[in-house]
């Protein structure tokens, strides 16, 4: 009777321990899973990310304007096991930003990542004839959207030691091509911007990276036709181009890269494409 005593007491012991080793490794397990804030998720290199992010293990917030695409993701991403919150917002609209970053609670505060991928190019007009509205969306979106997250974000990673801010420029920053003038102005201020942050962060271990993709295939080139398809997929008509994955997996070797290395720039292109006017098509 008393064995039976001593074996039900080492049982509970046994259990218990049990139990309070598995707290211990799901509370390790959280304070070592990292977060990664991607702007403009729903499309393209965007939701790219997020995948690559996602099963790298870093738990996402998701920012974009479309809420169904938003609530559609997430239940995909916490179907298969990663914590995903979503920030409806225009990052054009500072208050809206400035509310959706205070609203961070708890662990979605401690943002690891940051890409500042939001961005567009609305037609291929002449810089003497396009339209001044057109550009405004550019501009804001691209330069004024990308500093505003950057200056709400990068103060917390600063103060936690820890941090990574990766920008999407463009080959269009390193050089203007014809019908391309002012979306090649706010990839070149990408470009300053990253190296202004860098010179910024110098004495922090926070990183900054710049990726310079050529032609990726997206939704890019439909928005830049104003919804034409066809003018779209002309674009990419006889080479391959590259795919949101593509520039995803830099993005994610940037981000987990050791400590000591920074990757600043990348120009990535397919392997077809030169320069930003230089390509070969079959
Ligand atoms: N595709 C290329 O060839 C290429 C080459 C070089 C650089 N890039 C850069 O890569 C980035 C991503 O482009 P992508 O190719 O993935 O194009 P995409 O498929 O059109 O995706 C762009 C994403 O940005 C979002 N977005 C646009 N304006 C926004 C705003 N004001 N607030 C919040 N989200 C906004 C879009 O959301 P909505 O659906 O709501 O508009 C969409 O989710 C851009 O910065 C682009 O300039 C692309």
């Amino acid at each position: 009777m008393l064995q039976i005593y001593y074996k039900s007491i080492a049982n509970g012991l046994i259990w218990g321990e049990i139990f309070w080793l598995s707290l211990n490794i799901q509370y390790f397990k959280d304070m070592e899973r990292k977060t990664a804030l991607i702007t403009g998720a729903t499309s393209g290199i965007g939701e790219a990310c997020a995948r690559k992010f996602a099963a790298g293990g870093y738990s996402l917030i998701l920012n974009g304007r479309n809420l169904e695409k938003l609530e559609t993701m997430k239940k995909a991403f916490e179907s298969s096991g990663t914590d995903t919150l979503t920030l409806a917002f225009d990052v054009r609209e500072r208050d809206a930003a400035e509310k959706a970053i205070a609203s961070l609670e708890g662990k979605w505060k401690d943002i690891d990542v940051l890409v500042n991928n939001a961005g567009l190019v609305i037609g291929v007009d002449k810089e003497f004839e396009g339209d001044l509205d057109e550009w405004r969306i550019m501009l804001d979106t691209n330069i004024w959207g990308l500093l505003t997250m950057t200056r709400l974000v990068v103060p917390g990673m600063v103060r936690r030691g820890k941090g990574h801010i990766i920008n999407l420029g463009s080959i269009a920053g390193d050089a203007a091509y014809p019908g391309g003038s002012v979306y090649c102005a706010t990839k070149a201020a990408v470009k300053a911007l990253s190296d202004g942050l860098r010179i910024d962060l110098v004495d922090t271990p926070v990183k900054v990276t710049n990726i310079k993709p050529g032609m990726v295939e997206t939704n890019f080139s439909v928005v830049r036709f104003r919804g034409d398809r066809a003018k779209a997929d002309a674009v990419y008509k006889g080479l391959e181009p590259l795919t949101g994955d593509d520039i995803a997996d830099v993005a994610y070797y940037a981000a987990t890269a050791p400590g000591r290395v920074q990757i600043a720039e990348v120009l990535i292109m397919p392997t077809n494409q030169a320069t930003g006017t230089i390509s070969y098509r079959k």
